[in-house]
């Protein structure tokens, strides 16, 4: 922090406090909590459904802006689902620990929509799940604000986002001020032609938002990025029921049938709540932290048919329909840290415009070549006997194309060459390659 004091000029105010949220914007901030941790939390799934979406939009539909509200929140979790199976789908992640935060995610994308126009806001808005016939940019912007209002009450999360904007570059004030009243966003001013002194700059505001739990966000900066936004989250809960150290044993888990792991495996028998799914022949074990958020943690027989199955819905049975009752539980003591480059995901959900010189985002700055470089995300989860600490950020790299663009002109296909003289042209040879090495 005491670098970026020194280096970085704030350029939007500290956000006010919002006035206390209502009751019903409290549960929906609290579902959303639990589904946060949840698809935080160790295998869950992917998402080809999309039940439950329109029955929860309609849950509220008494009020406009509850209904927004739903919209949002119910895109952002079937967003979820369809980002996990992308990620578990990905070549890279074959037998790798899968964890990221769709809230930061979202909140990330959502505000680079702010700035977005014609086609790229249309691909954007429809790849985040929000039908841009129910839903404009301003509602959704309102509905991030609820939300983030929400999180305020809560000390133990964390929540927000900040814009690093080059010292020469000036995006319009209308989308600098919408990031800070709807996405909690600081400002600040850097120098990003030293890319090194920016990037220590960006890393050192993530690690303080993350209490150091993700300190390296950006390696190297592109040289032409004139903004970077980013969204962070972070959250540190204590169980309701903390596990007894004492009870802590090493023990085997079993990576895959003929591969096992020794782990620290933290053990207690209490009533907890659980719902045996018969369907996607999956456990479902509810862990409440001590405030209103919880892990789900799910154990199915086939995991692969669990990631096609799992969907919002789903969450939604087990949380109404799990059963109190004893049981000897034991779970594994773990820190995971994960890094994603989501450049490829993102294309393939249909967000392709933003990242090539198609790139509409005239909302940030008008009559600049603007584009993404880079969406970057990076999350850890511990998990022990007294609680568990989770955090992300999303970082989007944006840069000036038209200084990027180097045109290329590759020879890797038959070819003539000619030889002249310059002041008569005259032609001394003249040839076809087809072949190079012959
Ligand atoms: C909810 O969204 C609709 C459609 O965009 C809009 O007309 C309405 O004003 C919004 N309500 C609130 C309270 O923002
Ligand atoms: C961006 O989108 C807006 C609104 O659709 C359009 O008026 C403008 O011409 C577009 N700009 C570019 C560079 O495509
Ligand atoms: C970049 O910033 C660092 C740290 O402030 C400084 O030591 C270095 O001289 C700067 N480099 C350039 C090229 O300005
Ligand atoms: C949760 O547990 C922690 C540590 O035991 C304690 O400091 C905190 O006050 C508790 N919060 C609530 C809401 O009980
Ligand atoms: C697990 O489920 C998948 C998808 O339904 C199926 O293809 C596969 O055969 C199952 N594996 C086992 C071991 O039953």
């Amino acid at each position: 922090m005491l670098c970026l004091r020194r280096q970085a000029a704030k350029v939007i105010q500290q956000q006010e406090k919002e006035e206390q949220p209502g009751l019903t914007q409290q549960f929906m901030m609290r579902a959303l909590g639990v589904l946060w941790v949840l698809s935080a939390a160790v295998c869950v799934g992917r998402s080809d459904h999309h039940i439950g979406h329109a029955v929860e939009a309609q849950d509220n539909a008494a009020d406009d802006s509850d209904n927004n509200l739903s919209l949002v929140t119910s895109a952002n979790k079937d967003f979820a689902f369809r980002l996990y199976k992308k990620l578990s789908d990905h070549s890279d992640s074959q037998g790798k620990n899968i964890f990221f935060s769709p809230a930061s995610i979202s909140a990330a994308l959502a505000a680079l929509s702010v700035g977005a126009r014609g086609e790229t806001h249309q691909q954007l808005f429809s790849a985040l799940g929000y039908s841009s016939s129910q839903l404009a940019q301003t509602d959704v912007d309102q509905a991030f604000r609820t939300l983030l209002a929400n999180t305020a009450a809560h000390n133990d999360l964390t929540k927000g986002s900040a814009v690093f904007v080059d010292k020469l570059f000036k995006p319009k004030p209308d989308f600098l001020d919408v990031l800070k009243q709807s996405y909690s966003a600081e400002g600040f001013s850097v120098d990003f032609l030293n890319s090194t002194e920016a990037a220590n700059t960006i890393n050192q505001y993530v690690s303080d938002k993350t209490n150091g739990k993700i300190d390296k966000l950006v390696e190297s900066l592109d040289p032409n990025t004139v903004m970077y936004l980013l969204s962070y989250i972070y959250y540190k809960g204590n169980w309701k029921t903390p596990f007894d150290p004492r009870d802590t044993r090493e023990d085997d888990f079993n990576v895959e049938e003929n591969k096992k792991v020794r782990v620290q495996m933290m053990r207690m028998e209490e009533d907890v709540s659980t719902y045996i799914d018969q369907e996607i022949h999956t456990s479902v074990l509810h862990l409440p932290f001590n405030n209103s958020y919880s892990m789900l943690l799910l154990l199915p027989d086939n995991m692969t048919l669990l990631e096609n199955k799992i969907c919002p819905a789903h969450v939604n049975k087990w949380l109404k329909w799990m059963k109190t009752r004893k049981y000897n539980i034991f779970v594994p003591k773990f820190s995971i840290k994960t890094s994603y480059k989501l450049n490829d995901v993102l294309t393939g959900m249909g967000m392709t415009d933003m990242f090539g010189d198609r790139a509409n985002l005239s909302g940030i700055a008008e009559g600049q070549n603007l584009a993404v470089s880079e969406v970057v995300h990076k999350a850890t989860l511990d998990v022990d006997e007294t609680g568990a600490t989770a955090a992300a950020v999303t970082g989007i790299g944006i840069t000036l194309l038209s200084l990027r663009i180097i045109p290329e002109l590759k020879f890797n296909r038959p070819f003539m060459a000619i030889i002249i003289e310059r002041n008569t042209n005259e032609m001394l040879f003249i040839g076809k390659i087809v072949n190079p090495n012959i």
